[in-house]
């Protein structure tokens, strides 16, 4: 049995750099060899026991590698090919892949909740030297040469779902647009807002060196929401409401200030991952009856929506590479958790390197 590294999950708040199986690829899968991979604040939730996944499986949801073997079935590829793969792996075959829900993929069969996210969820995920990628044709899209492994990144998760809730709220020319909560997900969302043709966008959060990151990555104002009335300098700014909201946290007080900072009419896109109840008050929602559009997005993914983020790297109208702020071996992945998790030294996303 040929052997490789791997950060596994062993229960709640255990999780070590293994000794694992290296993965083979059967009919349909391939296995690349990872070269790029990061942390997600996902990975916080289930490493911390908050999201349940199996013990002994191995974590992580974005990579960036080279392909090492393909099955039977899969074509149009070589080996030594590099490759950026989604942290959702829609089948492509299925009822809801076809239908274009991706993220909601069926597997093979009708629909199943978040069921396009396997990685690191219900399969061994990226925090490993190699990974199985199901499902290879509709997943492995592969890197123009003039790109960096470090600029394709965090286009697999974090700028796929940021931008998404930019396009799931329907983000006009013109439009005024508020994202509560500046992490990487909201970060990304603000810049998605812009190459929507927002003509202004908020970014509220409470820790001054994300708001400072908000504004180098082209957030027009910046809230924090620790000194001032948000809600009031959002109907200032945007004379009376924003067109669109955008939730970038999963909590009460954030998707309930997401929809208080809207015009009547306006659309909320929540992003969050909540957790427990979530409850609507009546005057926020004016009775029901105030027009307003609440969509909930998972992050896209499959290969041709990671060839269209490259390609607005390659063609310079995104540059994320601000948002890498540290650098480990896998090796030292703990001392990466703990740095994101607790949110030291600016650290924003972590780059780890099997
Ligand atoms: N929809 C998806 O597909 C998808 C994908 C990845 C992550 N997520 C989820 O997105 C969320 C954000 O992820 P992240 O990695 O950017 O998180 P993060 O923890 O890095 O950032 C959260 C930010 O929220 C700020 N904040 C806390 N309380 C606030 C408040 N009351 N108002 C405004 N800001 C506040 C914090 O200061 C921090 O900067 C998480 O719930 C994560 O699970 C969703
Ligand atoms: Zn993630
Ligand atoms: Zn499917």
């Amino acid at each position: 049995m040929e052997t490789m590294k791997a950060n596994v999950f062993r229960g709640a708040g255990k999780f070590q750099i293994e000794e694992t199986e290296k993965p083979r690829a059967r009919a349909n899968e391939a296995v690349i060899r990872v070269t790029l991979t990061t942390i997600c604040g996902t990975d916080l939730h289930i490493v911390r026991g908050e999201y349940p996944v199996r013990e002994g499986l191995i974590i992580g949801h974005e990579p960036v590698g080279v392909i090492e073997e393909l099955g039977e079935g899969v074509a149009g590829y070589a080996i030594g090919d590099r490759v950026l793969v989604g942290a959702i792996t829609p089948c492509g075959c299925c009822r809801g892949c076809l239908s274009g829900q991706w993220s909601q993929c069926g597997h093979g069969a009708g629909y199943e909740a978040l069921g396009g996210w396997r990685f690191g969820n219900t399969i061994n995920g990226a925090q490993a030297e190699y990974l199985l990628v199901p499902n290879a044709q509709a997943n492995l899209a592969k890197i123009p040469d003039e790109l960096t492994d470090e600029q394709v990144v965090l286009l697999a998760d974090i700028a796929s779902t940021g931008f998404a809730g930019a396009e799931s709220g329907g983000v006009k020319i013109g439009d005024s647009v508020v994202v509560f909560a500046q992490g990487p997900i909201g970060l990304c969302a603000g810049v998605g807002a812009r190459l929507m043709g927002a003509s202004l966008v908020i970014g509220v959060d409470g820790d001054a060196s994300r708001l400072a990151m908000a504004k180098r990555m082209g957030v027009d104002v910046v809230l924090n929401y620790k000194e001032q009335d948000v809600l009031a300098e959002i109907k200032k700014l945007t004379g009376g409401g924003a067109d669109v909201a955008i939730e970038s946290l999963g909590t009460q007080e954030t998707f309930e200030n997401s929809l208080r900072s809207l015009r009547p009419g306006g659309t909320l896109s929540s992003l969050g991952v909540y957790s427990g109840k979530l409850q609507i008050p009546y005057d926020a929602f004016a009775a029901g009856i105030g027009d307003y559009r609440i969509a909930t997005t998972l992050c896209p993914g499959g290969k041709e929506r990671m060839r269209r983020l490259m390609e607005m790297v390659r063609s310079g109208r995104v540059d994320l590479s601000p948002l890498l702020t540290h650098r480990f071996a896998l090796d030292d992945i703990r001392e990466a958790y703990e740095l994101f998790g607790e949110r030291r030294d600016g650290v924003m996303k972590v780059a780890i390197k099997p």
